[in-house]
């Protein structure tokens, strides 16, 4: 199954699969959403079926819980397990600085609370997801729905203001209809191309009426875990900083790549 794969598919399992290595018995663990965080949920399941690992997850998603769930992880919410020792999740973009554009994936503001009340923050990415600058990809921002064209129009005086060349706001549709998130709010995206001062954006975001919270997530990363798909990773620990190299063998008869395929 595992030659079924598609290189990137293999690429973020591996990453998944060193990124486990962190998860010891007892721990709380921050379960992050997205389709390489989802290989992580799937690995961490596989520890608990086969090594009897005993942890308690905290989801960032009413996705995520349902797979961990299936996966045999005992889910609690944050508020029952109030801190965790560590969180791992995906990321559309990863500066050098560990410096993160999160929320492709609509599940940015539970996904940050959940890092935030984290020990660690652990995000797992394909190489791809490496940029010099942040920004190619779109920046959501989480807005709640009253008023949220007013706010939309309040986050687009803001970017001129802070003179940012590409500014084109949309609102995130699904089917026809805004998309709601988990919080029921709406996700605007701003398509930038480039974020020349991440720390100042993700604070001035933030004060404009309306908005929930925005997808970058400056120092809270601690360790990013990349994956290529020949079996390669690269560790790098932005408190240390190191980088490491390692490898994992993609098992042809991993059970967990028969999950992939149920
Ligand atoms: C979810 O809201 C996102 O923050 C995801 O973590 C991010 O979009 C990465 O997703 P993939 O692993 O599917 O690329």
């Amino acid at each position: 199954m595992s030659a079924d794969l598609s290189p990137i598919d293999k690429a973020k399992y591996v990453a998944a699969k060193r990124a486990v290595d962190y998860v010891h018995p007892g721990m709380k663990v921050g379960l992050g959403t997205g389709s390489t965080a989802a290989w992580m949920v799937r690995c961490l399941g596989e520890r608990v079926r086969e090594e009897g690992l005993r942890i308690t997850g905290v989801p960032t998603s009413t996705r995520t819980a349902e797979l961990a769930r299936s996966v045999g992880i005992q889910v609690v919410s944050l508020d029952e397990a109030k801190w965790l020792d560590v969180t791992i999740d995906g990321a559309d973009e990863f500066d050098r600085q560990l410096a993160l554009i999160k929320g492709g994936g609509a599940a940015l503001l539970q996904e940050k609370i959940v890092a935030t009340a984290s020990d660690q923050m652990i995000v797992i990415a394909d190489a791809a997801k490496e940029v010099a600058t942040l920004g190619a990809f779109p920046l959501p921002v989480e807005v709640v729905p009253f008023g949220w064209q007013t706010t939309k129009a309040l986050i687009e005086e803001t970017l001129e203001a802070l003179d940012v060349l590409n500014r084109d706001v949309t609102l995130r549709m699904n089917g026809g209809r805004p998309l709601v998130t988990d919080e029921s709010n709406y996700i605007l995206d701003l398509h930038l191309r480039r974020i020349g001062n991440p720390r100042q954006l993700a604070l001035v975001l933030n004060q404009i009426p309306g908005v929930v919270e925005n997808g970058l997530f400056i120092d809270i990363c601690d360790i990013v875990v990349i994956g290529h798909p020949d079996g390669r990773v690269t560790v790098r620990d932005i408190n240390e900083g190191t980088e490491r190299d390692d490898r994992i063998n993609i098992e042809p008869n991993d059970n967990i790549f028969r999950d992939f395929s149920d």
